[in-house]
């Protein structure tokens, strides 16, 4: 054998090695996050956010001035604006009740909200350094009461979907004014409010969100999550015609063809399309009352809005991985006198 051939076989042993390497150190990493991100939380289809790893905290005195003053709580927000509402607003009274400073990632969907004061931004804090003790919910969907009282003397990293609203129930008043959208939503908002006031006056406007997409693929149906059929929304639209004088539906959805062809082609419809979520939360949050179907961002609108509620009951089918995340009748995930039909 030559020198250069076996310079040659080294070269490609070296080459493989690194692959070898390289592929597991990928595939390491995508098993580490897929086993934090589906321990607890297998039934839920979420889109991951890129900072839905676990939050670590370096010891912030050189990196910005400033240093954290007592424990904190940190989490690692994911999925999009419903999602991301339920966990900010959780995490921010779990913090308040237990008085430990609330440490947030940095998540696109919160630069919609106006109130950056409130908002505690500490993503300046955050690295991949010094330990927390973890803690994940128990259920995605049925409120864990272990995280009332948490002894400020460690540092916790906490994990999970936080959607129920007893988790800041006695924040309330907080959230809502934290959750105000920014002036140029509010502003889009009013002039499409405007605009139906104007086009139907003396109107009781009634908002109904159409949630489908995520929840309709194979895995989400395989976990139990069910989407609201067409006869839901006769059943709600029925209800409200028969207690309200003159009401009219402002629906939004990304496909008007699926309602005229599937729920109803009465002229006492009218649609928006589907804009910014932000500006279609705060439409939907304003009309006098509101339909919603499946979803948090629908969840959201329905927290918002100060009229009568109507949601679909059936969201989950019982047994199912999803399903069983529901416990109580489900009662720790709609808010009390929300008309479950
Ligand atoms: C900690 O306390 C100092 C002095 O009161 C303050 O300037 C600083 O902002 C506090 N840090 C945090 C993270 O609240
Ligand atoms: C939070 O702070 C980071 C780092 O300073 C910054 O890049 C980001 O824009 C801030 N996020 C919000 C919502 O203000
Ligand atoms: C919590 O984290 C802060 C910031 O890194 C650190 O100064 C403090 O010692 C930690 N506290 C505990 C109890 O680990
Ligand atoms: C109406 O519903 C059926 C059954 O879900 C669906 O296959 C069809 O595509 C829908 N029609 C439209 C126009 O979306
Ligand atoms: C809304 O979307 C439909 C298609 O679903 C389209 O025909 C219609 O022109 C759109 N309306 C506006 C105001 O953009
Ligand atoms: C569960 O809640 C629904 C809706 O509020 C109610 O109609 C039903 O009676 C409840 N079931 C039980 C077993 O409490």
């Amino acid at each position: 054998m030559t020198m250069q051939t076996r310079n040659q076989q080294l070269v490609t042993v070296i080459v493989i090695l690194a692959i070898s390497v390289t592929v597991l150190v990928v595939v390491y990493d995508v098993i580490a996050q897929t086993y934090v991100l589906h321990n607890h939380v297998r039934h839920n289809d979420v889109k991951r956010t890129r900072d839905v790893k676990l939050l670590k905290v370096i010891t912030p005195a050189s990196h910005h001035g400033s240093s954290l003053n007592n424990t904190f709580v940190s989490h690692g927000l994911m999925g999009r604006l419903g999602n991301v509402l339920f966990q900010y607003a959780a995490m921010y009274c779990i913090a308040k009740r237990n008085n430990l400073t609330p440490l947030f990632s940095d998540p696109m969907e919160l630069k919609n909200v106006e109130n950056p004061g409130t908002l505690v931004n500490y993503s300046v804090y955050l690295s991949k350094k010094s330990r927390t003790q973890l803690l994940r919910e128990r259920f995605c969907c049925s409120y864990d009461n272990r995280f009332e009282s948490l002894p400020n003397d460690h540092n916790y990293s906490i994990y999970g979907y936080f959607q129920s609203w007893r988790y800041f129930e006695p924040c309330k008043a907080e959230v809502l004014e934290i959750f105000k959208f920014k002036k140029k939503y509010v502003e889009e908002a009013n002039t499409i409010i405007g605009d139906l006031r104007k086009q139907l006056p003396n109107k009781v406007l009634v908002g109904v969100h159409i949630r489908m997409e995520d929840h309709t693929s194979e895995r989400a149906t395989r976990n139990g999550k069910q989407i609201a059929p067409p006869e839901y929304f006769i059943r709600a639209m029925t209800y409200f015609k028969n207690r309200f004088h003159d009401v009219r539906f402002v629906v939004i959805t990304s496909s008007q063809e699926w309602w005229l062809s599937n729920v109803t082609r009465s002229d006492d419809v009218v649609f928006h399309n589907r804009t910014q979520p932000a500006v279609d939360m705060e439409i939907l949050s304003r009309l006098d009352h509101i339909i919603v179907s499946v979803g948090t961002f629908g969840w959201w609108a329905a927290y918002m809005n100060n009229g009568v509620v109507v949601i679909f009951n059936d969201c989950f089918k019982p047994g199912s991985p999803y399903g069983n995340q529901f416990l109580h009748n489900s009662t720790d995930y709609f808010y009390p006198g929300w008309l479950r039909m």
